[in-house]
């Protein structure tokens, strides 16, 4: 339960197939480091979940800078999956998460072959608090592997069937969205033994410095996020929605609270929020005390009362 605006509540859990949430609330994965970073930024006990930065088997350096760059309501971003690797993820990241009550952390997984995957799910089935994987087929940014699971509807079923394979754990199929038909893939991925998926990861994309004719970023193209992208994610989760049975979590561009009712009326269980955190550190804890005032102001008793709740007349 939240409390708002003249004492009275909303019930912002949720359910994502197994996992609980108190509050359909996530910080997305690269936008918010390996969370305990943010300890001291903001309170994040009253975040419903956070993701990790994206995980490899081994560390990754990531591409060279410049690797970011502002556009018009929007981020470029070339990253290339820098990250600390999943061993080192459980020795100097994992045990301050687990201190954390009721704070639903999520590995966010990535290799260029299946074999990867399979190997740092396999080292991350070591860690205890980790609640579930998300599985990154869908990163715009690398040379190899990655957005080729997810543009490509047989790639992308042997993936999530190998990770299947390798855990018990609930497996998050996190989607691209540079792809013809969101509903094929979300069925793929539904099939191949996903107990949720989320979407959308960045939309391929570039931009040109016209002075110095050269790209404002190294890698030349980027992934493109934030409230730019808000209208096409949101069509493409309700697509992905009506397409399956498994829960779906939305993201793309989500800054304020209305945002995230958009996203549950079009079918999403939860949320994921991240280049707003890029604007506002605090900005996933915000919005869980904004979503609570909307609720409470629009007489939603349970916010999961919004979940698929588009009226067509
Ligand atoms: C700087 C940056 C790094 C990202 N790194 C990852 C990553 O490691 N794994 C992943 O699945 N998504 C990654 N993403 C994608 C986000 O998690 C999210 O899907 C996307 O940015 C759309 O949401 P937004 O508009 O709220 O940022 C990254 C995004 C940004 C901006």
């Amino acid at each position: 339960m939240s409390t708002a605006a003249g004492g009275r509540t909303a019930d912002l859990s949720v359910q994502v197939g197994p996992i609980a949430l108190k509050n359909p609330v996530i910080a997305a994965s690269g936008t918010f480091g390996y969370g305990i970073e943010f300890e001291d930024v903001l309170h994040l006990d009253k975040l419903g979940g956070l993701v990790v930065k994206g995980l490899s088997k081994e560390p990754m350096i990531g591409n060279p800078p410049p690797r970011l760059y502002e556009t018009a309501a929007g981020m470029l971003n070339a990253i290339g999956l820098q990250n600390i690797g999943a061993r080192a993820f459980l020795e100097e990241k994992l045990p301050g998460l687990r201190k954390l009550k009721d704070v639903v952390v999520f590995a966010n997984v990535f290799g260029y072959t299946r074999e990867d995957y399979e190997r740092t799910i396999q080292i991350l089935e070591e860690g205890e608090g980790i609640a579930a994987y998300e599985l990154n087929v869908s990163c715009p940014n690398t040379t190899h592997g990655g957005i080729q699971f997810g543009s490509d509807p047989r790639s992308l079923d042997e993936v999530v069937v190998k990770a299947r394979k390798a855990t018990q754990r609930p497996l998050i199929v996190k989607l691209s969205p540079n792809v013809t038909s969101i509903a094929q893939m979300a069925r793929v991925a539904q099939e191949a033994g996903a107990d949720a998926i989320s979407l959308v990861n960045t939309f391929l994309a570039m931009a040109i410095d016209p002075e110095t004719r050269k790209p404002r970023i190294a890698n030349v193209t980027a992934g493109l996020s934030g409230p730019a992208i808000k209208p096409i994610a949101l069509r493409m989760v309700y697509d992905a929605a009506k397409a399956v049975k498994i829960p779906v979590i939305g993201m793309g561009g989500i800054s304020t609270a209305s945002d995230i009712v958009e996203f549950l009326l079009a079918g999403a269980s939860a949320v994921e929020v991240g280049t707003a955190s890029y604007w506002d550190p605090r900005a996933t804890e915000k919005l869980v005390e904004e979503l609570s005032r909307w609720c409470v102001e629009h007489r939603v008793e349970r916010v999961t009362d919004l979940i698929g709740g588009l009226q067509m007349e």
